[in-house]
């Protein structure tokens, strides 16, 4: 009986001194687990006689139920301690500041790039690339611009020191060169826009040494002015985010295409800011026309089975319009006032159903 009161007054001990759960579960195994000291004890029942068993049995199963709430009870305890003590860790200190919001933005000239991309991904165009640095064939021969001819010397090329024996090489003074390495080296029928960085000589406040123009070119079976004339007014309605566009395409001449033409939009003054769409004044917005024959010939595509249409136009001078932007020279300045004023938050991917901008 002595050995009984001792057990227990241990055990219970011992579950009052566990600090943590994991050493009151320690404590539980050595008293009440399968080789513990209190199953220990039941197990001398079976050897008792039965006068014995009669007395002990109850006095046993009544230690083994105190010892078995006892443990219960402290678990309840340390949980609770536990839990306290997490919350006393975890607090939120309503005194911070909030978060900041992200500083850098999104460059304008790249947020129209991407809702250019945005909605001619919409009609099926892929974009295409090519290199800054282009050859003379490329950049001029390819695209039917003959040796010496007048038109070569308006593009203000810059020129690389040639190499022995080669042509210079130039920095591309437009994008139309990617026009000739797509039909080199795709199959039509072809639908692609190819946006990037081109030079001139060139430098005032609407005019910088680099600029930006996305090209696009198509080229199927029985093209036609039609589908430019569709392609480009479906476009500028897209971009301007407006319901209609009074558009003309006025006569023009670029030796890739034939016809050329310009496309004109009509525009309203508002005060310092322009509205396209209508109006009673005429603004060119890019460059277009059916590809010449030569420059199919010249890329292995024979114009009596494809035509197609080519545009190319000037971006800096597109976010001008769009955004109220009224001088050009403060793109390249890096200024974190202006960036901030007029720069996008580069996680709104523009799209054609979210919206561009
Ligand atoms: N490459 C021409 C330019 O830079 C634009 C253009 C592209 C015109 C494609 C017609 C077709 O002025």
């Amino acid at each position: 009986m002595s050995e009984t009161t001792t057990i227990e007054s241990e055990a219970l001990a011992a579950i009052e001194a566990a600090t943590d759960l994991s050493a009151l579960d320690t404590v539980r195994v050595a008293e009440l687990g399968k080789k513990g000291r209190v199953s220990g004890l039941m197990k001398t029942l079976g050897q008792m006689s039965a006068e014995e068993r009669q007395d002990m049995g109850p006095k046993l199963n009544a230690l083994k139920t105190r010892v078995a709430a006892a443990v219960e009870a402290r678990k309840t305890v340390l949980e609770d301690a536990a839990l306290e003590a997490d919350l006393a860790n975890d607090v939120l200190d309503m005194t911070l500041p909030p978060r900041r919001e992200p500083t850098g933005t999104l460059h304008p000239v790249m947020q129209v790039f991407e809702e250019i991309a945005a909605i001619f991904g919409d009609m099926g165009f892929t974009v295409a690339e090519g290199p800054d640095i282009e050859d003379d064939w490329h950049n001029f021969t390819a695209l039917n611009f003959p040796e010496g001819h007048p038109a070569r010397e308006t593009h203000d090329t810059f020129f690389f020191h040639p190499q022995q024996g080669d042509k210079p090489k130039v920095l591309r003074t437009h994008t139309s060169p990617v026009q000739i390495r797509t039909m080199m080296s795709q199959k039509p029928p072809i639908r692609i826009i190819a946006p990037g960085r081109v030079y001139r000589n060139d430098w005032d406040a609407t005019h910088t040494p680099m600029f930006h123009q996305v090209e696009g070119l198509v080229i199927e079976k029985n093209i036609h002015m039609g589908h430019l004339k569709g392609c480009l007014i479906d476009f500028v309605k897209a971009f301007f985010e407006v319901d209609s566009v009074e558009a003309r395409f006025r006569p023009h001449f670029f030796p890739f295409t034939e016809p050329s033409a310009e496309m004109d939009v009509k525009y309203t003054k508002v005060g310092e800011s322009i509205e396209i769409g209508e109006g009673d004044a005429w603004m060119e917005i890019l460059g277009s026309g059916m590809v010449h024959p030569n420059v199919l010939r010249n890329c292995g595509i024979d114009p009596d089975d494809y035509q197609g249409f080519a545009f190319g136009m000037g971006v800096d001078r597109l976010a001008m319009l769009k955004y109220g932007m009224p001088d050009l020279r403060p793109y390249f300045e890096a200024d974190a006032k202006w960036s901030r004023h007029y720069g996008f938050k580069p996680w709104l991917t523009p799209s054609v159903s979210g919206g561009l901008s």
